[in-house]
């Protein structure tokens, strides 16, 4: 007999408003409170342009099918990780929604055609810095490290975004301070044509809006 305790990952599944979302812990726990990121997605959805949904780090997938699941459109939705697309597709194929979901399995700037344009992005990066990761332990480090000031991610997301949303199209995307929106602003150029118009403070992070203006 040998002492080899290894447990497989055991499933949960959790009410994330209207939609059942499965997940374990080898992927990000989807926090309560991102609904709201999702209802403003489906809010701009409903008064914008034409054209599908793109989810950047899409984890288990919830953030983008609830945001499609109240304004249907269709989802494309994207994860590095195989063990989140693999959830994101089984709550897609539990969430019965009206239009197309596909999950695409790959690194932000590494799986678009040039091509493909969206309507919104939604954008969940990573946010935490490097050197604070530790303080999250029950979290994988791939969904939470975002680099040396937090904003590796996020900077891919916003360049991902600004070459693929057509004019009058919309980025949220998740960050952990007002702060950090700002100096994400400050460091797109001048040329990408993302303009910061909100930020709105939930309780365990922040949402900023920025428009495609040109
Ligand atoms: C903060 S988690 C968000 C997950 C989910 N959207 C949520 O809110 O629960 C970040 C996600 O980004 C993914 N990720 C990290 N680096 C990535 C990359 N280079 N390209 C695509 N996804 C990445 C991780 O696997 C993780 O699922």
């Amino acid at each position: 007999m040998t002492d080899d305790v290894s447990l497989a990952p055991t499933e949960e599944v959790m009410d994330f408003a209207e939609l059942r979302i499965r997940f374990d812990e080898r992927v990000l726990r989807p926090r309560p409170w991102t609904t709201a990121q999702s209802a403003w997605g489906a809010e701009l959805v409903q008064h914008g342009p034409r054209g599908p949904v793109l989810e950047l780090c899409t984890g288990a997938g919830q953030i983008g099918l609830l945001t499609v699941a109240r304004a249907p459109r269709p989802l494309l939705a994207v994860d590095l990780d195989p063990v989140a697309c693999d959830f994101a597709r089984r709550n897609a194929a539990d969430a019965g929604l009206a239009e197309p979901v596909e999950v695409r399995q790959g690194a932000i700037d590494a799986v678009l055609r040039p091509d493909e344009a969206f309507a919104l992005v939604q954008a969940d990066p990573p946010w935490v810095r490097r050197t604070e990761t530790s303080r999250f332990p029950e979290d994988p480090l791939l969904a939470i490290d975002g680099g040396d000031d937090g904003l590796a991610l996020a900077r891919t997301c916003a360049a991902t975004a600004a070459a693929h949303l057509v004019d009058g199209g919309s980025l949220l995307i998740q960050l952990g301070t007002p702060e950090q929106a700002e100096v994400l602003d400050a460091a797109l150029d001048a040329g990408s044509g993302l303009d910061l118009v909100e930020v709105r403070e939930f309780e365990r992070g922040v949402v900023a809006h920025f428009l495609r203006t040109r």
